[in-house]
C-alpha cells in the first residue's frame, strides 16, 4: 500500500479499542483527512460518522476521501471544542476518536508555515478565521511572554535568552519568516547536526504553533463534557504526540476514573498509553511519537 499524506496513525489498535464493529455514531473529532474515519466506514457498514476539522482545508479533503462513504458521513468545520453545544444525536455515539496536532498535509505546506523545513511566512493558524499569525506574536508580544510560550509550550531551557534575542533582532528587522526563525534559533543554540539529537527549532516551532492555536486550552473540559454526554460503554480514544498533551489526557482520564468525588464516570482501558510498532515507525515516520489511552464510559 502507498503510503498516503492521511495514513493514520495506529490503525488497527484505534478500531480495536473503539470497537467499532457496535452500530451506531463514532465522533471524530479531529477528521484530518479521514483517515481513521475511513477504516471505521470501510470495516462497519452500519456506522456513521460525523467528523470535524478546525482547518477548512483538510476538510475539504477529507470530504473527498470520504466521498464513496458520503451517506453515513456528516461533516462539521468547527473547533471540537465547540462539540459539546450542538445539537448531535449524543445517545447515539459509540465512539470518539481525538488524533492531536497537525497532519502531514498541513505539515508539508511550506505555505502555512508550520515547519522549520520548509521555506514560508510564520502564519501556523490551523483555522484560518483566527486572527493570529506566529509572526504577529513574535513581533508584537513582550519579551515575558515569549519567554513564557517557549519555556511552557515548547519546554526549552534557553526560553528567556531565545525570547530576549527576537526581542532585540525585531526592533530592525521584524521576524516573519520561517528561515529567519530558523536561522535565529541555530544560531543561538550553536546548532550542529548530531545524531538522535533533534533540532531545537522543532521546539521552538511547537511552542509557536500551540499558542497560535491554542491547542491546550479546554482539553481536559472538553474530554470531561463529552464523556458526560455519551452513553454508557462508549469509548473515546486521544492520541497525542508530546507530552504536555498526554500528560492532560492521562490526568483527565485518571480523574473520571476515580471515585474520589462522586461516582466514577469511566474505567481505563490502556493503564499504559499504547504506542506504535517499530514496523509502523518504519512505514510511516510521523508516528514515532504518538500515545493512544482509551476509555469507556461507566
Ligand atoms: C493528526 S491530524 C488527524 C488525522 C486524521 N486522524 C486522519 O487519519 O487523517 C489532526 C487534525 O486535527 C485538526 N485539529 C487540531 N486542533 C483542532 C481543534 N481544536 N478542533 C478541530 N480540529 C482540530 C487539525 O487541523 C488536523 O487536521
Amino acid at each position: 500500500m502507498s503510503r498516503s499524506a492521511h495514513t493514520p496513525v495506529l490503525p488497527d489498535e484505534v478500531m480495536s479499542y473503539l470497537d467499532i464493529q457496535r452500530k451506531g455514531v463514532y465522533l471524530d473529532c479531529t477528521l484530518g483527512l479521514g483517515g481513521h474515519s475511513a477504516e471505521i466506514l470501510k470495516r462497519n457498514k452500519e456506522a456513521r460518522i460525523i467528523g470535524f476539522d478546525i482547518d477548512e482545508k483538510s476538510l475539504m479533503e477529507a470530504k473527498k476521501n470520504l466521498q464513496p462513504y458520503a451517506d453515513r458521513v456528516t461533516l462539521y468545520h468547527s473547533d471540537y471544542r465547540y462539540i459539546p453545544e450542538l445539537k448531535l444525536d449524543f445517545p447515539s455515539v459509540r465512539g470518539v476518536l481525538l488524533d492531536l496536532g497537525l497532519s502531514s498535509f498541513q505539515l508539508d505546506d511550506a505555505q502555512r508555515g508550520f515547519s522549520f523545513n520548509k521555506k514560508g511566512p510564520l502564519d501556523m493558524r490551523m483555522d484560518h478565521r483566527n486572527k493570529t499569525t506566529a509572526s504577529k506574536i513574535l513581533n508584537k508580544s513582550s519579551e515575558k511572554k515569549l519567554a513564557q510560550i517557549f519555556r511552557e509550550y515548547g519546554e526549552l531551557r534557553q526560553a528567556k535568552i531565545l525570547a530576549k534575542e527576537i526581542y532585540s533582532r525585531r526592533k530592525n528587522n521584524p521576524i516573519n519568516t520561517t528561515e529567519q526563525l530558523l536561522q535565529l534559533t541555530e544560531d543561538l543554540c550553536r546548532w550542529r547536526p548530531q545524531k538522535g539529537k533533534t533540532h531545537p527549532a522543532a521546539r521552538v516551532f511547537q511552542a509557536l504553533r500551540i499558542e497560535v492555536n491554542q491547542e491546550l486550552k479546554n482539553l481536559d473540559t472538553f474530554l470531561e463534557k463529552i464523556i458526560k454526554l455519551t452513553p454508557p460503554h462508549t469509548r473515546t480514544g486521544v492520541i497525542s504526540f508530546h507530552s504536555l498533551e498526554d500528560r492532560i489526557v492521562k490526568h483527565t482520564m485518571k480523574k473520571l476514573a476515580s471515585s474520589n468525588k462522586g461516582s466514577p464516570l469511566i474505567t481505563l482501558l490502556t493503564k499504559k498509553p499504547v504506542t506504535p510498532s517499530k514496523n509502523e515507525i518504519q512505514e510511516n515516520f510521523r508516528s514515532r511519537s504518538a500515545k493512544l489511552r482509551v476509555s469507556r464510559n461507566l
